[in-house]
């Protein structure tokens, strides 16, 4: 017998497990097909295990630079199955307390490959989901008639087609969540934010690491000093860069157990790790039997997150806006809240943090010089030296600073970027200055706490209406 529910999520990871609670929340019986795991990338191949082994990065960073706060250094030694074990750990927790919210929103759950019928006995409108166990094609699906689906099945690392992964010396960026050992030499393809994190985390383990990256700069999208400032950093700490370069199957060969390079000179590597982009899971799911259309390969939606299927909404990183998990859960809420007819705060992609975990790290939000250039907008740039707070200097920065860009009549925060220690945490004041509509005196008047890194933002509010006062 088919199942009736009011909503059916396909795929079980940030978007679709907080949009199931949501759903919970507004009283709709609510079902969630997934595949894999609970939690997703984001759970157990992204956000969280990457977090986890940098912070283990950190720790050995920590123990090799003592003498800097006058404590005798000492060589940390470590095993990788370890720092897994670790990771594991917070992972296996977060897991379960998935499991306990599904459990507490009366969500169903059904293992399975889920797949998206066309009109049939069960319904007269495309949407019904056949649950599929892929690895027995004769047993048969469980069906799940619904109002609303919301497809939320992600994203997967992008392959280059002349490096396919081997999953052994070409690795994708799930490989890299059970490492038994650290590459003793690594070529990372990809300057963006998985290839820097990885870059990071890998050199302070003891890896010998090259990025390749096809851009002029690493971090193609930031800040052109972000980039230029991060790159010095993690340069003065080993990395090496070579950027605007061009791969292909003559210039990049799998060859005796180990990776050859061949660019101005020939290099050996022991692993390559590709990090070029993410693809949308977007296979098998029936789309055909639908009216969706795709868009540049993503799914395509409409400001509430439908689909030329009105009924059928899409969110995460499968519809490819900003491929963030915050961003993922704010839309998947978004879409519920409207297929409950309510009207939900529609997210501003101009206000949405973006952190890169390197060390040191880089936050930012809005839009950068080049950006409101390309877009004829005028602005005045702020920028002042991480080396003025006394906090930041405690905490060991080098090149760090904070940038803020303004409108020179409403001094509106147009875009904010810093580099620094711990600005992953600061970006998300800005954040909610830009959400409430705080200018930047406002940013700069407001009381912030001494000493803390945050003074930077205060300063930088300041500077706006030229009244700064450590500058
Ligand atoms: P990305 O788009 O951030 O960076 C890919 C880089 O690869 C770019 O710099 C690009 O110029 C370069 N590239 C592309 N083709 C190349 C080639 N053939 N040879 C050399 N370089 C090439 O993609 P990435 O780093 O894979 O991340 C995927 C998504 O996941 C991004 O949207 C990212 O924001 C998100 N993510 C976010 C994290 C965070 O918020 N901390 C952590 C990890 C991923």
């Amino acid at each position: 017998m088919a199942n009736q529910y009011d909503l059916v999520v396909l795929g079980g990871g940030t978007a679709g497990y907080v949009a199931a609670i949501k759903a919970s929340q507004l009283g709709m019986k609510t079902a969630v097909v997934e595949s894999s795991k609970l939690g997703g990338t984001c759970l157990h191949r992204g956000c969280i295990p990457t977090k986890s082994f940098l912070k283990s990065a950190e720790v050995v960073s920590v123990m090799k630079n003592a003498s800097a706060y006058g404590i005798d250094n000492e060589t940390p030694t470590f095993e990788m199955k370890n720092i897994v074990d670790s990771k594991n750990k917070v992972v296996d927790q977060m897991y379960k307390g998935i499991h306990y919210l599904m459990k507490k929103h009366n969500i169903d759950i059904f293992e399975g490959h889920g797949r998206i019928l066309g009109p049939s006995l069960f319904s007269p409108m495309a949407g019904t989901v056949a649950v599929e166990d892929p690895d027995d094609d004769e047993a048969e699906s469980e069906i799940l008639v619904n109002q609303n689906v919301l497809i939320s099945t992600g994203s997967k690392p992008r392959e280059l087609p002349f490096l396919p992964f081997d999953h052994d010396l070409v690795l994708s960026s799930d490989d890299m969540m059970e490492l038994d050992d650290i590459p003793r030499r690594i070529a990372i393809i990809g300057g963006g934010v998985i290839g820097l994190e990885f870059a990071s985390m890998l050199n302070d383990l003891g890896s010998d690491v090259t990025v390749l990256e096809a851009g002029d700069d690493i971090l193609p999208d930031e800040d052109k000093e972000v980039s230029r400032t991060l790159k010095k950093s993690l340069s003065g700490r080993g990395i090496h860069f070579e950027t605007g370069i061009s791969l292909d199957e003559n210039s990049i060969k799998v060859q005796d157990g180990s990776v050859k390079v061949s660019l101005d000179s020939e290099m050996a590597f022991d692993k390559v790790l590709v990090a070029v982009g993410r693809s949308p899971n977007i296979d098998d799911l029936g789309l055909t039997n639908t009216k969706i259309e795709l868009d540049n390969g993503f799914i395509k939606t409409n400001e509430h997150y439908q689909t030329k299927n009105n009924h059928i909404y899409a969110a995460g990183d499968c519809i490819g806006n900003l491929q963030l998990a915050h961003v993922a859960t704010k839309e998947a809420v978004n879409a519920v809240t409207h297929m409950a007819d309510s009207d939900p705060y529609q997210l501003d992609y101009n206000h949405v943090p973006r952190c890169i975990y390197t060390s040191p790290e880089v936050a930012s939000i809005g839009m950068t010089e080049l950006q409101l250039k390309a877009q004829d907008i005028s602005f005045k740039s702020h920028k002042i030296p991480l080396n003025t707070i006394g906090k930041a200097v405690i905490e060991g920065n080098e090149n760090g600073f904070g940038k803020i860009l303004v409108d020179p009549e409403t001094k509106d925060i147009l875009g904010v970027s810093l580099v620094g220690p711990k600005v992953t945490e600061l970006i998300n004041e800005v954040a909610l200055a830009q959400f409430l509509d705080a200018s930047a005196l406002e940013l700069g008047t407001s009381v912030h706490a001494h000493p803390s890194i945050s003074e930077i933002l205060m300063e930088l509010g300041l500077d706006a209406e030229g009244m700064a006062i450590h500058v």
